[in-house]
């Protein structure tokens, strides 16, 4: 599995920790920066993750910035994005389970590196539980059909 990540300076330290993580785990990992710890805008990266797995560039994204929030809604508005903010195992394994996430989003000021990396390896973990879930994605993405036509 091919997995792109991203992050801004507030999420720097743990997206190196879970790129690092996740190479250790197998995966095959894109870093689509930044690469260093001075300030920057968390769009720039939210979009260059989101872009990649919307163009099957790799499987799935994990982006990391102070709080998660501003990567997901820059994620979220790239079409066939599905990006959610996880904090716990719990959050992780159902971003997977109920909203099938391709986009995993990160509070790197809330969590500790390794705590950040239980939480994507949860989502990982997971498989998508369909059924009534799928109805309810297939809501968003006829929406999501409809607003971008
Ligand atoms: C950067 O200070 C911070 O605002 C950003 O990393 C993120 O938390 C935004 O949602």
């Amino acid at each position: 599995m091919r997995l792109g990540v991203g992050s801004d300076h507030a999420g720097f330290k743990v997206k190196e920790h879970i790129r690092e993580r996740l190479s250790q785990a197998g995966y095959e990992v894109v870093d689509y920066g930044t690469h260093g710890p001075e300030s920057t805008d968390y769009p720039i990266y939210a979009f260059r993750v989101a872009e990649a797995v919307a163009r099957g560039e790799v499987d799935a994204g994990i982006l990391v910035c102070g709080t998660g929030i501003g990567m997901c809604i820059a994620a979220n508005k790239v079409r066939g994005v599905r990006g959610a903010v996880a904090w716990s195992v719990e959050t992780g394994r159902l971003a997977k389970r109920h909203n099938n996430a391709n986009v995993l989003c990160l509070p790197g000021r809330l969590l500790e590196p390794e705590e950040a990396w239980r939480v994507a390896e949860a989502w990982l973990g997971e498989e998508f539980e369909g059924g009534r879930h799928a109805r309810r994605l297939a809501l968003i993405a006829r929406h999501e059909e409809d607003a971008f036509c």
